[in-house]
């Protein structure tokens, strides 16, 4: 890789992590800069144990900040070499959105537009930062293609990651900075987020307690395992686009009962499920067509549905002590 000094934002959130480990396993001349504000929109205890194993290497640095303070983010950064930002962290999850939209208004879009403002007053050249698969919103077309209109988004947290997009636009137009730009489907894995419908499942199902299926559990999602995430990520670090927009998922989207089954297979127990209409925000399915990350990435996502929630639950019930109590 080119790179040697990189900043990752949200460094200790389930993707920022997976990723510091993966560079920090594979390359010891890269050295990482990791921020985050460890924030408790979920369990702090797991931001805190998912950093503690990435300080444990020598080229890993980690600076506690919230982005969304331009001064402390020059102030902590000025400094230091840097000369790529991989920008993940954000204030994620569809349905917190209708409850605290001013989370998403600050790490989101000022929280971002910092980042971006920290890269244009320190010449960084390129920027890869997540978007989401949520920009496509109650899209009718399938699969889901980069070039589909994006100009409908169903929830604020939709609308703050297409306008995260938006000024990344503005950015590379105005500075030349390289932006790229990926659209995550749904990704889930070890150490993942304990807000996500998948986690609160495992836990609930281990508990005996009931798990809440929407839509009458007639929803889709194309669920995409975190390693092959981070695959498209580093391909994306390594080839230099000016501007460019990729899905990063698994194109093959499963049936939320079967997912539930799955669950129940390696948990080894059957859930309670508790039947519910739509979430208001929520769209009923997403589908990500690949034709152009297969092409310009050469992502080509490996893991399967079943084996990736058996890695995901095997890990769960091996860590279910600490775990069960997020
Ligand atoms: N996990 C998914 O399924 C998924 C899907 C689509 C998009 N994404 C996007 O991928 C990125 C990573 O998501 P994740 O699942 O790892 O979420 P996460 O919540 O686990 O990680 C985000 C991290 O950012 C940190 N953070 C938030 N606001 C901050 C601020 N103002 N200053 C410093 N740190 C801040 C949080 O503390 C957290 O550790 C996000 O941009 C998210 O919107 C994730």
């Amino acid at each position: 890789m080119r790179y040697n000094n990189i900043l990752i934002t949200g460094s200790a959130g389930f993707i920022g992590f997976h990723l510091c480990k993966r560079i920090l396993d594979n390359y010891d001349d890269i050295n990482i800069i990791g921020i985050d504000n460890l924030n408790n929109y979920y369990n702090p205890l797991l931001k805190e144990k998912r950093n503690d194993i990435l300080k444990k290497y020598r080229n890993y640095t980690f600076i506690k900040l919230d982005f969304s303070e331009y001064l402390k983010l020059i102030e902590s950064l000025n400094d230091k070499d840097i000369d790529l930002i991989v920008h993940l962290g954000a204030q994620p999850g569809v349905r917190y959105s209708l409850e605290n939209p001013w989370a998403y208004e600050r790490s989101n879009l000022l929280g971002t537009m910092n980042i971006f403002e920290f890269a244009r007053r320190f010449n960084i050249e390129k920027i890869v930062y997540a978007s989401s698969s949520s920009v496509y919103g109650g899209n009718k077309k399938i699969p889901f293609s980069e070039d589909d209109r994006t100009d409908n988004p169903v929830s604020l947290y939709a609308s703050t990651k297409r306008s995260k997009e938006l000024m990344a636009y503005t950015y590379h137009n105005l500075y030349g900075i390289g932006m790229t730009g990926l659209r995550f489907f749904t990704v889930y894995g070890e150490w993942g987020r304990p807000d996500m419908a998948y986690f609160k499942f495992a836990k609930n199902i281990l508990l005996e307690k009931p798990i809440d299926v929407y839509n009458y559990g007639d929803m889709e999602r194309d669920f995409t395992y975190v390693s092959d995430v981070i695959d498209g990520v580093i391909s994306s670090i390594e080839r230099d686009f000016n501007y460019e927009i990729f899905n990063l998922g698994n194109s093959r989207p499963v049936k939320l009962m079967y997912f539930i089954e799955l669950l129940e297979k390696y948990l080894n127990k059957t859930a309670k499920k508790n039947f519910l209409p739509m979430q208001e925000g929520d769209v009923p399915r997403t589908y990500a067509d690949l034709s152009k990350s297969r092409e310009f990435l050469n992502y080509n996502p490996k893991v399967s549905i079943e084996e990736g929630l058996r890695r995901f639950c095997s890990w769960f019930v091996d860590n279910r002590e600490w775990i069960l109590k997020l």
